[in-house]
């Protein structure tokens, strides 16, 4: 009798033991993955952050890239043009015509003018450090002030009130939207680009179209982005990088549309 309670006592005891060890092994190895999958996703944080920050220089590099662009076309196009015919109508004045004198000297006077005019819109245009001033909309103002003196009709709506986002947000969606404007230039041969932007509750709502010839979106249905240029595949990625969704769509003979969709209190950078 006492000897089957001594029995019994000792299964308790390592039974016991090896439940608590089991207990013990079983926190341990808890805290061990707990660790090893806190360490990772610490690591994948900062390689995103890494990724995001590279891909922001990046974008700075390609504003600043067309800035410059489009500053020597400006000058080339319209101001050189412009200095040109007033130093052309100067050279041309005959002292002895006062009628033709007055009349030159005004043109001259005018054109000198719309030079200046010009160079104040110039230095007005976007560089990366104003956009951050400024805010992304009167940047897209100043990219179709520029378009419209290449001749496209350009029409911009504003819906809703208007949001500041976070200026890295704002940079990257200003060179999505330069890209989706230089595509449009370069291959729709449309001569009218509409940007619509409506501040929704929650998101942004971003759309550019345009009446061009339109092209064949088959590839992008189908995931199958490395069918197109790199101009595109940015978009994605970049999209992607702020959380917006990015869409496209297309009619032969009928058009393209960017549509973009920048959802609001989205703290992921
Ligand atoms: N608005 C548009 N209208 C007509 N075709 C377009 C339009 N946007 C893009 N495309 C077509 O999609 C293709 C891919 O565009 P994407 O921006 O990726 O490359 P790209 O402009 O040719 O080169 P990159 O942007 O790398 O300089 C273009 O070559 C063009 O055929
Ligand atoms: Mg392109």
């Amino acid at each position: 009798m006492f000897q089957a309670s001594i029995t019994e006592n000792i299964i308790v005891i390592i039974s016991g033991t090896l439940l608590l060890c089991l207990l013990g092994g079983f926190l341990i190895s808890f805290l061990f993955v707990y660790r090893k999958r806190q360490q990772r996703n610490r690591l994948e944080r900062l390689q995103m952050q890494s990724r995001f920050q590279q891909e922001l220089l990046r974008t700075q590099l390609e504003i600043q890239e067309q800035t410059l662009k489009t500053i020597s076309q400006e000058i080339h196009d319209n101001i050189g043009q412009v200095l040109s015919l007033a130093k052309l109508n100067l050279n041309t004045v005959d002292m002895t015509k006062q009628d033709e004198l007055q009349e030159k000297i005004t043109d001259s006077k005018n054109l000198v003018s719309k030079a200046i005019q010009d160079l104040r819109d110039l230095s007005k245009s976007m560089n990366t450090d104003n956009i951050e001033a400024i805010g992304f909309i009167r940047a897209i103002e100043y990219e179709m002030d520029m378009i419209r003196k290449t001749g496209f009709k350009t029409q911009l709506d504003i819906e809703g009130k208007m949001i500041r986002l976070e200026p890295q947000k704002e940079l990257i969606l200003f060179r999505i939207i330069q890209e989706v404007l230089n595509n449009i230039m370069k291959h729709a041969e449309a001569n009218a680009i509409e940007i619509k932007v409506n501040y929704a509750e929650k998101e942004i709502r971003i759309s550019v179209s345009d009446n061009g010839k339109g092209f064949d979106l088959t590839p992008l249905n189908e995931n199958e982005l490395s069918g197109f240029g790199l101009g595109i595949r940015n978009m994605h990625n970049r999209a992607k990088l702020i959380g917006a969704d990015f869409s496209m769509s297309s009619n032969i003979g009928n058009g393209t549309v960017v549509s973009l969709a920048v959802p609001l209190n989205n703290h992921n950078l």
